[in-house]
């Protein structure tokens, strides 16, 4: 059942691979602005209970699924659910997902395509000197600068189409392996400086201390909404890359290993910005740009600001492209199987893509006052829209179905295989997924979406 012969050589191959596909914009530029805007100790003490709770037993579900199957989400699926005697209706879950990832592909190349021109900027050594203001208007001169945008957008695009091309497996184990590491060295040096600033103290309080006053179902909502997009999960992603994940490597290990690197790339990157900060006065609330604002500060500061700032810009493109391959994934081996052709297939969904995405690098500028849903969403552009439902809403439910069908339709044998044919071990997932999992995500989805909508 085996497509296109891909699989991971080695368990470390696959394990940098899932990290590839997990750590990206959601930890670095993604959790600092959400915990900026919900309030920090909130939404990230909410954060990590939803990626223990609901992260950690889903992505056992969800890999699990590509592994027994071995095939592309959408026949994954449907081989499963026909050899259960079970609907083909739960297709659904591998159609919605290649939605949720066409839409998130399309706002995350542009984002990402931002590292490309802040790396030119940090090597010009454009924020030398610059005052915290200054560092700000750069930022926002650049986001009017809707043709580099859309440069920027269109180069990162066909770097992820370049790799998936040419079958992940192949293209992602040359790219994954000295470069992880050297994101996490850059990342210590930021916060060993971070350390160092007036602001940090402030910034471990403001992140850590909890302050439930900030609570609120919109932030809960948000909080269960990034964890599903930090681990790549409830989009069928996970679900493709567990298929070709080799045969003897433990699952649970791998999972558990990738959630704990993608908290920790977070925390890291959260305790950098926010001491930068509280030291510099500006605020924590400045929404998508904030990252932009803070780290080039930095930079701009401290001896060999520049390497440093250059080598984080580099590493975050990096961490970019493993995750948009992952994205990129679903939707071009499904396509494949259709036209018999990777490459053909690769064209088609990178076309479709980038012209969609188009409209999210036009609402920083020539789009900025184009609110397409001013009636229930006031005041959100395109990318507003786009960088936000598709996680809170498709792939927590995605990920809701998913936990379902590996419970309810996956052959229990099949699933005690994935998790190395421990009894005990089946029990707790079973038992997290049925009555921890599903119940919470219910109330969490209706009463932050009640909240979203009708307030
Ligand atoms: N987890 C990736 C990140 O944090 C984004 C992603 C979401 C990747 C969904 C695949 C699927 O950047």
């Amino acid at each position: 059942m085996e497509q296109e012969n891909q699989k991971w050589k080695s368990s470390r191959g696959f394990i940098l691979a899932l990290t590839g596909a997990a750590v990206g914009l959601g930890n670095i530029w993604r959790f600092p602005y959400m915990a900026g805007e919900g309030g920090g100790s909130a939404f990230l003490l909410l954060y990590l209970a939803f990626v223990i709770l609901l992260g950690l037993p889903l992505m056992l579900s969800e890999i699990g699924i590509g592994k027994v199957a071995r095939n592309t989400p959408l026949a994954s699926i449907g081989l499963i659910a026909k050899k259960s005697n079970a609907s083909s209706s739960w297709k659904f879950i591998a159609y919605l997902g290649l939605v949720t990832l066409f839409f998130i592909l399309s706002f995350y190349s542009v984002v990402a395509g931002w590292s490309l021109a802040y790396f030119g900027k940090v090597v010009s050594g454009e924020f030398l000197g610059k005052s915290p203001e200054q560092v700000g208007q750069i930022f926002g001169v650049f986001t009017q600068d809707w043709k580099l945008l859309l440069a920027c957008h269109t180069i990162f695009m066909i770097l992820t189409m370049g790799v998936v091309a040419s079958g992940v497996t192949k293209g992602l184990e040359r790219l994954n392996n000295f470069l992880m590491p050297l994101l996490y060295l850059i990342l210590i040096l930021l916060v060993v400086y971070a350390a160092t600033t007036d602001g940090f103290s402030t910034a471990m309080n403001w992140l850590f201390y909890p302050k439930w006053e900030n609570l609120s179902w919109k932030v809960t909502l948000d909080a269960m909404g990034h964890a599903f997009f930090t681990l790549a999960l409830g989009a069928t992603a996970l679900m493709a890359y567990g298929a070709y994940m080799p045969e003897r490597q433990s699952l649970p290990k791998a999972v558990g290993f990738v959630a704990f690197l993608d908290v920790l790339v977070a925390l890291l990157v959260g305790i950098a910005i926010f001491s930068i900060v509280f030291t510099n006065g500006l605020s924590p609330s400045s929404g998508p740009g904030l990252m932009f604002v803070t780290l080039p500060i930095a930079f701009g500061k401290v001896d060999g600001g520049s390497i440093l700032g250059a080598a984080f810009f580099l590493l975050l493109l990096f961490a970019t492209w493993t995750s948009s391959i992952n994205l990129a994934e679903p939707m071009v081996a499904t396509l494949a199987k259709k036209l018999k052709s990777r490459l053909k297939a690769t064209i088609f969904a990178g076309l479709g893509v980038w012209a969609f995405g188009i409209l999210s690098a036009l609402s920083f500028n020539l789009l900025a006052k184009f609110y397409p849903l001013d009636f229930v969403l006031p005041e959100k552009t395109i990318f507003d829209i786009v960088s936000s439902i598709p996680s809170d809403l498709f792939l927590t439910i995605g990920g809701l179905l998913t936990g379902i069908f590996a419970v309810r339709v996956v052959s229990k044998n099949d699933m005690l295989k994935v998790l190395n044919n421990n009894e005990r071990f089946y029990g707790v997932w079973k038992f997290l997924v049925t009555f921890v999992a599903t119940p919470l995500l219910i109330v969490v989805l209706f009463m932050g979406f009640k909240n979203i909508f009708f307030s």
